[in-house]
Parts: structure tokens; sequence; C-alpha cells
């Protein structure tokens, strides 16, 4: 098998550890009261998608000794936020979508009303499992540490504050610099978050940490670049989501403001700057050169 290969293996025995533990651990639909919450939060959490969040985490947790139950847990966590990140997203107060990893959209089976709430219960159940951390072997300086980064990633910096100027942009003009800081905060932040939280389970060195960090930050920026890039060249059968719906809501993306080969060399310069910084790590991390590879490669 290629190395490519081998990746592609590895993440795939991660997603079904994750399907396995999110479907262990989500609330149960029998459950007297709430039932219909449950099965919509179920719905939506255990619905596949490429598991790249709760991978970062695992991968630099367990690559550099770290408890794999924490990271399972906290890599989990992360999944929590990123699906109902997905369910508001698709409402039709923001983007209005259909389908979703080829089916249709929260709000299309459950309604409006309790997809709002099955987000909002994601969201809450990813810091009771942050916050309860300290129960899995995480001291109780770092679950705080990771509950604030996570806070911080999810949060009116992060994710919300990118998922703002996403709509503010919309029909607008702008700029490259400002483009870049929409996709760092909707999306980088939560791809960023689950690697500085791996590397804090393994204990690595503040250098270690800081080229992470700027490894995840272009990671994140190529992971939405790709995103932008697939709304253009894809379709609902590949994508599991409906295609050229950025132009459609006259959205700011790559494609749409730099054209389409410059967006493509942007993200191939975006792809080498990566590998660049996965480099400088003191102890290699092949999977991180792998998975940038992955996220440009990706066609779904
Ligand atoms: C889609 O994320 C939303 C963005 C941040 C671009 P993913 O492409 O990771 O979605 P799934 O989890 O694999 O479905
Ligand atoms: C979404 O970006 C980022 C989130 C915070 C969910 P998009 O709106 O481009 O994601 P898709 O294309 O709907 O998956
Ligand atoms: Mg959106
Ligand atoms: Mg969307
Ligand atoms: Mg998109």
């Amino acid at each position: 098998m290629s190395s490519g290969e081998n990746f592609i293996q590895a993440l795939k025995v991660i997603s079904e550890r994750v399907d396995r533990a999110l479907d262990h651990w989500l609330p149960q639909p029998s459950l007297p009261t709430s039932g219909r919450l449950n099965e919509a939060v179920r719905y939506s959490a255990l619905a596949g998608g490429k598991r790249i969040r709760p991978a970062l985490c695992l991968m630099i947790a367990e690559n550099n000794g770290a408890q794999s139950e924490a990271a399972l847990r906290a890599g989990c966590a992360f999944e929590l936020i990123h699906a109902y990140s997905l369910i508001h997203d698709d409402l039709p107060a923001m983007d209005d979508d259909d389908y979703r990893r080829g089916k249709p959209t929260n709000h299309k089976v459950f309604g409006e009303a309790i997809a709002i709430l099955a987000g909002d219960s994601l969201l809450t159940l990813a810091f009771e499992w942050f916050a309860g951390l300290s129960h899995y072997g995480v001291s109780a300086a770092n679950t705080v540490e990771i509950v604030r980064l996570a806070a911080q990633a999810a949060g009116h910096a992060g994710m919300v504050g990118g998922q703002m100027l996403d709509l503010t942009y919309e029909r607008r003009e702008t700029d490259l610099a400002t483009l870049e800081t929409i996709h760092r905060q909707k999306t980088g932040a939560l791809i960023k978050a689950p690697m500085q939280t791996g590397a804090i389970l393994a204990g690595l060195q503040p250098d270690d940490c800081r080229i992470i960090e700027d490894y995840a930050a272009k990671i994140g920026l190529l992971f939405q670049i790709r995103d932008d890039l697939l709304d253009v060249e894809g379709d609902l059968a590949q994508l599991g989501k409906q295609a050229g719906r950025d132009a459609a809501l006259g959205k700011t993306t790559f494609p749409g403001l730099l054209g389409l080969q410059a967006a493509q060399d942007y993200a191939r310069r975006t792809l080498e700057e990566a590998h660049e910084l996965a480099l400088k790590l003191s102890r290699p991390m092949p999977m991180l050169t792998e998975m940038a590879d992955y996220i440009y490669y990706r066609q779904k």
C-alpha cells in the first residue's frame, strides 16, 4: 500500500471509532422526555462525515503517547460542535440548504424549531464532555485550558464570528485579507482547536505547539478553499450537499474572488506551506503531511 492509501485506511479506522463512541455516548431516542430532540441530535451527529476534526485530535495525541480514551472523548466533543454548526448553517435563515451528507438537512426532517434545539443541545453537550475530561485522567488545569480553547474556537472570535462575517459579506465586494479572515474564523478555528487539544493531551513542548498552530492555520484555510472549489466543481451525488450554492447566495469565496485557476494555485501554495511547517516539528509526524494532502485532494 502507498502511504496515501495507508493514511486513508487510518482515517477510516478513526472514523469507525468515532461513530461507535458517539453512538454509545449520545442520548438515546428512547428516553421518555426529549425523545424527538435526541433523534434529531443523533440524526446529524451520526450521519457520517469525514470526521477530520476528531482525527486530527486523535492522531496528534496518540502519536505522542497520550491516553486514547481522553483524546477520543475530546475529539468527539469537537465533532458535536461541528455537527451543530452544520445544522445551523443549513437553516433557511442562513444557507437554506436541503441536503447534507447525502441526506435531507436536519430542519427538512425535524422542522426548524427542533433543528435549532438540536444544535443548541449538541453545543452544550460538547462542553459537558470537555469539562468531564478530568474523569478521563486529564489534569484539572489542562481540562480548563481545553474548555477555554474550545469556547474560543466555537464562539464570536471563531466559528460564530466567522459565520457572521460570511453573512455580512454576501453580495458585497471584498478583498483577500477579509476573505481569509472569514475562512480562518468560520472553518479554521474549529480545525485548529482539536489539534491544540491533541497537543495538550500529549504534553507537547511549546515550540512544537506553535508549529502545530501554524500548520493548523494553513490546513484550515486549505480546507475552506477546497470547500469553495468543490461547490463550483462538484455535484450533489459527489458532495452529499447541493453544489453551486455559494454563487446562488452571493457568498464571498476564493474562486469567486480570484477565479478558478488562481484559487487552485492558492490552494497548492497553501498545501506546500503546510508541508514545510510539518517538517519543522522536533519529532516527525508524517500523518500531518498526509492529512494536508488528503485535504488538498479531497473530492467531497
Ligand atoms: C463542512 O465540513 C463545512 C465546512 C466547514 C466547510 P466537512 O467537509 O468537514 O463536513 P463533513 O463533516 O465531512 O460532512
Ligand atoms: C460552513 O461553511 C462553515 C461552518 C461553520 C458550518 P459553508 O457554508 O461553506 O459549509 P457548507 O458548504 O455548507 O458545508
Ligand atoms: Mg455557510
Ligand atoms: Mg453552508
Ligand atoms: Mg461551502
